[in-house]
């Protein structure tokens, strides 16, 4: 049952601190700087030439933040949709690596994809979070994320999870292809092992309630971030709108002046996702909304330049740039859930939308 939540949604996310524990259990050895995927033995990707991911929704974003991930620890990769892959497909052969990411891997869309890329040779690989499931029978390999069930239809928890070990095996790709582990492997892997207990304060501190009810009769809300943060300003708006049923949209920070612009009034907030990585031009796209009045709601550590210009500040733990983005990620759950709670939103279930979707 949901316990002492209202939802699913506020108890899963509330799970996120447990829920990833459980995932990173024994894979991770900070003390000797390794990642330990015992599913793959040693050199499993030493061959692997560029790599595919496939997804959609939610799974999507999470893969391309582990696309984005990847390609900045120098392997080539690309993320794609699942339901545009049979038009679209680059090619692949026996060197290209093909990740279906899918929390219940058995989405319609990606278990096309999963086939299309093994009857042309490829290898493959799922990131699922069901033992069993159709994604894990059909694929190569299977790399499980353990997040327990999840009954919201809006993912959350499986969303952390999948790009907390996507990021993982990203490093892990890139040290078997490259022949050595990535260089900020060493820093990286003590903050993976903090991230539980850093969203556990974001849990306790947000302040998420206030800044839904601040904007509640906004037209429209916008998300935008950079690298990393691009991912997380495209899952905050769909979180946003499929709960809420308003209008959400996220960009990439710099695209915002390449049309988005013409968007922005005193009625559309725009939540700015700092992930550590080139925020002085993060800022510099948020303060041209804030001229044309829009109010602008930096997601940021304490102490962060951001925070002077910004009209509201939701705080996160400072931690690796590979993953800051995913507590912004926690931040922008909570904004989206409380935001639909105050329009008394069925927020488990949203109207026109499955758990599941089993159809192309
Ligand atoms: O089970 P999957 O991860 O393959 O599902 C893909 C999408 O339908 C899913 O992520 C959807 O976007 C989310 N439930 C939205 O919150």
């Amino acid at each position: 049952g949901k316990g002492e939540y209202d939802h699913f949604m506020l108890k899963e996310i509330h799970e996120q601190p447990t829920s990833l524990a459980q995932a990173l259990e024994g894979r991770i050895d900070p003390r000797r700087g390794r990642i330990a995927l015992s599913e793959f033995e040693p050199g499993t990707f030493d061959d692997v030439e560029s790599v595919q991911f496939v997804a959609c929704g939610t799974s999507y974003h999470a893969a391309l933040y582990g696309s984005l991930g990847l390609n900045q620890a120098g392997v080539q990769s690309t993320a794609l949709l699942a339901n545009e892959y049979s038009v679209v497909a680059p090619p692949v052969d026996d060197d290209t690596l093909v990740i279906a990411v899918t929390q219940s891997g058995e989405t319609a869309d990606t278990l096309n994809a999963l086939r299309q890329a093994n009857a042309e040779g490829a290898r493959t690989l799922t990131v699922t979070n069901v033992v069993g499931s159709t994604a894990a029978r059909e694929a190569n390999d299977a790399l499980f994320i353990r997040a327990g069930p999840e009954i919201g239809v809006a993912a959350t928890k499986t969303f952390s999870s999948q790009a907390v070990m996507l990021t993982l095996l990203s490093q892990r790709i890139a040290a078997d292809r490259l022949g050595e582990p990535p260089a900020d492997l060493e820093s990286l892997l003590p903050a993976v092992e903090s991230m539980p207990s850093a969203i556990e304060e974001v849990l306790a501190t947000s302040e998420a309630a206030s800044i839904a009810r601040q904007y509640d009769d906004s037209q429209s809300y916008f998300f935008i971030g950079r690298g990393l943060g691009y991912p997380v300003a495209l899952e905050g708006a769909l979180k946003f709108k499929e709960i809420t049923y308003e209008h959400a949209e996220g960009f990439a920070s710099g695209e915002l002046k390449h049309g988005p612009l013409a968007l922005v009034t005193p009625d559309t907030p725009v939540f700015a996702v700092f992930t550590g990585q080139e925020d002085e031009k993060t800022l510099k796209n948020a303060e041209e909304a804030q001229t044309r009045g829009a109010p602008v709601v930096a997601v940021c550590p304490d102490g962060h330049p951001a925070i002077a210009v910004a009209d509201e500040h939701l705080s996160i733990p400072d931690t690796d740039s590979k993953l800051a983005g995913l507590l912004a990620n926690v931040q922008l759950q909570l904004v989206s859930y409380h935001a639909a709670d105050l329009l008394d939103r069925p927020i488990d279930k949203p109207r026109n939308l499955a758990k599941s979707v089993t159809v192309e």
